[in-house]
């Protein structure tokens, strides 16, 4: 009969993607929203990696590329990957794909099988659960909260290992939390998985956007046996502004990689042509720009905490990465506020405020607000929901 799949019909749409055009609608309107919602710097990208695309495409370069990337980018990757992380990987061990979101997506189908459980870390990327769940794996989620900065204590990891488990996704820095583990905590997870014989996903797409002096420690950078467990993932979104271009890959062991390109090339086949040579120029040019956004997502995120925390009914610990605060917002429910959902609602209709619901990265007692936005909204955001909410107390 026709109809669509069961899997498609298990497929959430992503709640960041419908917050986000949900505030672009209501602008279009008119409408003065103040947009918390958004996953992207709103810094444009660097001038030398738009140059470098432009070069490309004028001189032609137009036509299919290998499935797994251009040996230029793949050569810059395994450079960087060198350089920055302390991991050793060829380029027959490393695939390009349309984004960190699609290697992700790839690296899932090529290693779970149904019925295979993937541990997830929770609050987490909405992606991570309709991925697995598109493989048909079982997804775990092992809770965590702000009592250790929104990461996984190893005990709490060690309990949700099982002989059925594949596969763990790590993020760190988090999205939507900022969580940063230090490295003490990714010896011991690196530990764990050689000893039950588990890959991990590690989703380091904000590794440059870190604070307070905090390092960032790839897991396969420490040592031979986590490493042929590790599926390294990284991108050109966040760190480098790219969002739109769809630049993200993988690193792993070649069988792995293998299969992922086999997957890509009956799906996507190559990325596109003329941002391979951009990608190339992001990695191998310079970073003051990054330093440089850091920097000011830095002053946000001290401000809005510190704005957050004078709120009652609200807390929030400050975040080690990424550009994301989560604030504790569970003191405002009750009556007609009866979880994140109706609070994000509540914020839109009646300030003009668009966040996300923490509903959607499985954590309800948190709403998620991104301060890849100016300062100047960052204060009139605050304004608004401060206003708002004092209705509710
Ligand atoms: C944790 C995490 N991983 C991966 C991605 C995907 O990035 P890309 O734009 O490279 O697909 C995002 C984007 O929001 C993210 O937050």
């Amino acid at each position: 009969m026709a109809s669509i799949s069961r899997r498609a019909g298990n497929v959430s749409p992503s709640p960041t993607l419908a917050i986000t055009a949900k505030a672009k609608a209501m602008q279009a309107e008119g409408i003065d929203v103040v947009n918390f919602g958004a996953g992207e710097p709103d810094f444009d990208t660097p001038q030398h990696v738009k140059d470098a695309a432009i070069v490309s495409l004028q001189s032609g370069f137009t036509k299919y590329t290998p499935t797994s990337g251009t040996a230029d980018l793949k050569k810059a990757i395994s450079e960087k990957l060198r350089r920055e992380n302390g991991l050793q990987y060829g380029a027959g061990e490393i695939i390009v794909s349309l984004g960190a979101k699609h290697s992700i997506y790839n690296a899932v189908q090529a290693t779970v099988d149904p019925g295979d459980e993937v541990i997830i870390p929770a609050p987490y990327w909405v992606s991570y659960p309709e991925i697995v769940g598109m493989a048909d794996g079982k997804c775990v989620f092992v809770e965590t909260d702000e009592s250790t900065d929104f990461t996984v204590p190893i005990d709490t990891l060690r309990k949700a290992v099982s002989p059925r488990t594949k596969l763990l996704i790590l993020n760190s820095p988090s999205n939507p939390t900022g969580g940063v583990y230090n490295r003490e905590q990714i010896e011991q997870i690196a530990q764990l998985a050689v000893e039950r014989g588990f890959y991990v996903l590690s989703d380091e797409i904000y590794e440059k956007i870190i604070y307070d002096g905090r390092e960032h420690v790839s897991i396969g950078s420490l040592g031979d046996a986590i490493k042929k467990l590790t599926i390294t993932i990284n991108g050109f979104s966040k760190a480098f502004s790219m969002t739109g271009w769809r630049l993200g890959y993988a690193a792993a062991e070649k069988p792995i990689v293998d299969a992922m390109e086999a997957i890509q090339s009956h799906s996507a086949s190559n990325l596109v042509s003329f941002t391979q040579p951009a990608a190339v120029a992001a990695l191998n040019g310079p970073e003051e720009l990054v330093r440089e956004m850091v920097a000011e997502f830095d002053k946000r995120r001290q401000y809005i905490v510190g704005r957050l925390n004078d709120i009652k009914g609200i807390t929030c610990t400050m975040p080690g990465g990424a550009f994301y605060v989560f604030p504790n917002v569970s003191g405002l429910y009750g009556g007609k506020i009866t979880g994140s959902d109706a609070l994000c609602d509540y914020l839109l209709r009646e300030a003009n405020v668009a966040a996300v619901a923490g509903s959607g990265f499985g954590a309800d007692p948190y709403i998620r607000l991104s301060y890849a936005t100016s300062m100047g909204n960052i204060e009139k955001g605050l304004d608004r929901i401060a206003a708002a909410v004092s209705k509710l107390l």
